[in-house]
Parts: C-alpha cells; sequence; structure tokens
C-alpha cells in the first residue's frame, strides 16, 4: 500500500483523470492528468457505454503516461441526478466506557442498519451530522471519549444501482474493476469551502454543463443535497434554437459575449451593440443580432436554473438558515454577472463564487470553476475535512485530523521537465496525522435482507 489514487470527475463536458500520491508527511504529489472531451454522459449519466469508456480510458492513459505508480484506490464522482438520501441515526452501548474505532463503525453501522435503503439503490456515503454521548451535547468527533452510550445521526447519499453499473462497466475497458464512489456536489463542497464556511455552514451550487447540484454542508457533513437537470449546454441550445444559428456558434457567443449585467443598449461604453452569426443550415450567410436580445435568452435560463434551486432549498427549509451563505462554482459561474443575479435572486443571502482552493503543480491548472469536483475527489481521498463515515463499500474510513491541519500549502514544480509538483500540507506537528483514511479498519454489519432495505476552459471550449 503506497496511498497512490486515480480521481476521476466524469462530467458531461469532460472527463478529468488525476493520479496522486500522498504520503505519511501528508504531502501530495501530482503524478498525472488526463483530460478528455466527454461522450456517452448526459445529465452525469452514461448514456453509451462504449462512447463514455473510451473517454474514460483516454483521460486515464494521458494521465498514466507520466507515472508508473500502481494505483491503490480509484475515486469517481458521480451524479445527484440519480442518487436519493435520506437520514438516519443509530445507537450502541460502550461496554468499556471508552469511546473507540470499534464503537464508532458500530454506531455508523447501526444507522445505516437502521435506514430503509429503496431496493434499487446502492449506499454511496453515511455522513454523521452529529454524535452524542449519553446526553451530552452534540459533538463532531467523539474518539476517546467516555461515556456508556453513544448515539449518532447521519446522512445517507444513495445511489441507483443500475447507473453506478454503468459506470463499473466504462472503467472496467480502463482496467480499473475496484472504485470508490463520491457525490460530486459533496466533492465540491470539500473543495471550495473554507474553514469558516465549513464551520457556521454554507450552500455550495456547482453550475455545470447539463446540471446543477447543490448541498448544504455543515461542520464535516451533507445535511442536504439536491440536482437540478439544467446546465449551461442549455444556455447554448436556447441561443442555437432563438438565433438560428450551429451550437458551436452559440456556445462562442455565450463564452464571447454572454452576460447577465453588461450594458448592451445602443450608445453604451463597450460600443459594440450587435454581433454577426452564421445561419444554421446555410453558414455562408450572416446576420446581425442584438447583444441585449440575446442578454435576454441567457438571463431567461439563468434565471430560471437559479429560482428551481431556490424553490428546492426553499421546501427543505433551509433557506431560513444559511450559515455563512451561497458559494457558486461549476463552470456556469464564469458567467459574467452571475453573482448580481444570485444576490437579486437568493435576496439577502451572502453570495461568493469560488474556485478550488490552493493546488498548482505542473500539469494543469487546478483552481478553476470547473476544477471543483476533481479537486474535491482528491481531498476526499486525503481525508482532509472529512469525517468519520462509511464509504460506499460501507467501510468506516477516518478523518484527517484537523486540529493539526492547516490550508494545504503547494509548491510547484515543472513537471514537465520530469520533476513531480508537490503539494506541501503545513502542520503543526505532522507525526500525529493519520492520512491511510481509505483502509477498512472494520468489517459491516450484515443487514437482514428483509428488513426493508480560463485557463483550462479555453482548452475545453475548442472541442465546440
Ligand atoms: N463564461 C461562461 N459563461 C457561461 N458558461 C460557461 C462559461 N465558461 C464555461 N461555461 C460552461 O461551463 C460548462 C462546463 O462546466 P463544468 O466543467 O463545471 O461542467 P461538467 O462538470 O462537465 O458538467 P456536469 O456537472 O453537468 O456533468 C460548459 O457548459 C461551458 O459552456
Ligand atoms: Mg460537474
Amino acid at each position: 500500500m503506497n496511498n497512490t489514487f486515480l480521481a476521476i470527475d466524469i462530467g458531461s463536458s469532460a472527463v478529468t483523470a488525476v493520479i496522486a500520491k500522498h504520503d505519511l508527511d501528508n504531502n501530495i504529489n501530482i503524478l498525472g492528468t488526463g483530460i478528455q472531451k466527454s461522450n456517452g454522459i448526459n445529465k452525469g449519466l452514461i448514456i453509451n457505454i462504449e462512447e463514455a469508456s473510451k473517454a474514460i480510458k483516454d483521460a486515464v492513459s494521458v494521465a498514466k503516461r507520466s507515472t508508473t505508480e500502481m494505483i491503490d484506490t480509484t475515486v469517481v464522482s458521480i451524479s445527484g441526478s440519480y442518487s436519493k438520501s435520506i437520514r438516519s441515526s443509530g445507537s450502541v452501548n460502550v461496554p468499556n466506557g471508552l469511546i473507540t474505532e470499534t464503537e464508532i463503525n458500530q454506531v455508523m453501522q447501526m444507522a445505516l442498519y437502521n435506514a430503509t435503503i429503496v431496493p434499487e439503490y446502492e449506499v454511496v456515503h453515511v455522513v454523521p451530522i452529529f454524535f452524542k454521548v449519553d446526553d451530552s451535547v452534540e459533538v463532531d468527533n467523539p474518539l476517546n471519549m467516555n461515556g456508556s452510550r453513544l448515539e449518532v445521526s447521519v446522512y445517507i447519499v444513495t445511489a441507483k444501482r443500475t447507473a453506478l453499473t454503468n459506470i463499473k462497466s466504462a472503467l472496467k475497458i480502463s482496467g480499473i474493476e475496484i472504485v470508490k464512489f463520491v457525490l460530486d456536489s459533496y466533492a465540491s463542497a470539500l473543495a471550495v469551502l473554507d474553514e469558516q464556511q465549513r464551520k457556521f455552514g454554507a450552500i455550495v451550487i456547482n453550475l455545470g454543463s447539463t446540471t446543477t447540484e447543490f448541498v448544504y454542508y455543515k461542520g464535516n457533513s451533507i445535511i442536504f443535497n439536491g440536482f437540478i437537470p439544467v446546465g449551461s449546454n442549455h444556455i447554448t441550445n436556447d441561443l442555437s434554437v432563438m438565433l438560428h444559428t450551429p451550437p458551436t456558434a452559440a456556445e462562442k457567443i455565450k463564452l464571447e459575449y454572454g452576460s447577465l449585467t453588461r450594458n448592451y443598449s445602443p450608445n453604451n461604453e463597450l460600443g459594440v451593440t450587435k454581433v454577426k452569426i452564421p445561419r444554421i443550415g446555410d453558414e455562408e450567410s450572416i446576420s446581425e443580432v442584438a447583444l441585449d436580445y440575446i442578454q435576454t435568452i441567457i438571463h431567461a435560463r439563468v434565471e430560471e436554473v437559479l429560482v428551481l434551486v431556490k424553490n428546492k432549498l426553499k421546501k427543505s427549509g433551509l433557506l431560513d438558515n444559511t450559515g455563512s451563505g451561497i458559494v457558486i462554482t461549476g463552470g456556469m459561474s464564469y458567467l459574467d454577472g452571475i453573482k448580481k443575479l444570485t444576490e437579486k435572486i437568493f435576496d439577502g443571502i451572502p453570495i461568493s463564487i469560488s474556485n478550488p482552493k490552493n493546488i498548482k503543480n505542473g500539469f494543469m491548472s487546478f483552481d478553476e470553476a470547473n476544477m471543483a469536483t476533481i479537486v474535491g475527489l482528491l481531498f476526499y481521498s486525503l481525508g482532509t475535512n472529512r469525517s468519520y463515515q462509511l464509504d460506499s463499500s460501507k467501510k468506516l474510513i477516518k478523518p484527517l485530523r484537523k486540529d493539526r491541519v492547516v490550508e494545504p500549502k503547494i509548491s510547484v514544480t515543472n513537471t514537465m521537465a520530469s520533476e513531480k509538483p508537490t503539494m506541501e500540507m503545513n502542520m503543526n506537528n505532522k507525526e500525529h496525522i493519520q492520512i491511510k483514511d481509505n483502509g477498512a479498519i472494520l468489517t459491516p454489519l450484515i443487514k437482514d435482507k428483509k428488513k426493508g432495505v480560463s485557463k483550462f476552459w479555453s482548452k475545453v471550449s475548442e472541442w465546440f
């Protein structure tokens, strides 16, 4: 076991693969990266196994080109589009009066056992919302506490078995047999939230190409997650249909002129009011379209997405207390004026736009909004900001000892010159950090079956 892992974000516009390694000093070395335009994937679902397999294989092969390390673990993002989440709770006695990982595992397994999982769904995460020792206040981490009874309240994410099986099939041709699944929006939250936001709670909205996924994150837990099957590609489609222009031209217009707030009225200070666009079916013929008309089309679609998210959050009751506010990420967060429109729709709630933080390396730029999921997968694998929880194989995984971790500090080296980039974690006390996070600690309970059961983006845009 040398802690080398492969993270794969299967997005609807791109598949990103990263091979990384972490050592006992908690340094992460990015050993290789690969990115491919997605095919056979829509709204986070694999709709053509052959095409998706090829996109994944190509991304993984490119990542593998720069390393010969054997991969121990593979983590793969899954979309909220085929997930269902429920809450549950469990409690166990503490026979020796001291809570160890044995009791933590038992209580988590008990909470899972007590949950009714829909038969065609599989468990992806069992994350503690809080623990209680005897009748104590809520605690984040009960390890080494004294008590006679341990309780836990958990958030369980499950995903449709057929969707997971399709991902597994698509990974097979890359020789990947065993994977851990991680919910896309959970990974995004791990990547973009800072310590204060995690402490007071925050909503993260990942505006992707075909999906908008959101999560309420507090402490070390997800409390709610949701999904809207609309993303930035819908803007492109709208422009293509309304302006009778090919999708490639529509995408270009969106990226170049897309804005929710810019003044495109006659005599504006930008000095542009119209653009020339090709007509669909007859690309020789060019027509002129007013930019304020384009703006109206874009505005209508983005407003619709944000209102749908707001309604779902309102229904969940979480809008009454958003903690530190809403953080937007994902490719569509680059749209000019998105912050202003979100502020208007979520009246009074603080809004910020955030890219994943702190990972730089010689292969690719990670501090881009569309990198939130892949960076979150790396943090998940490392154990950063993770609680004790059950992973998708229902095994207990440990947190990285947060009290000793300061934000990751990265040193950058030129990998093209065959030097490996490193991400150094800045610690107060390195020797106490636990990082062998993915190993099984204890076996799960067997359930009675009957009981309910920018830089980067300019590259991607070339593909359109
Ligand atoms: N300036 C911009 N304005 C609007 N949309 C943009 C802009 N820049 C990038 N995008 C959009 O971001 C999307 C890609 O974002 P991202 O990589 O987060 O999606 P994805 O993860 O592949 O998709 P999904 O999450 O739906 O599976 C594309 O649809 C692209 O057009
Ligand atoms: Mg995405």
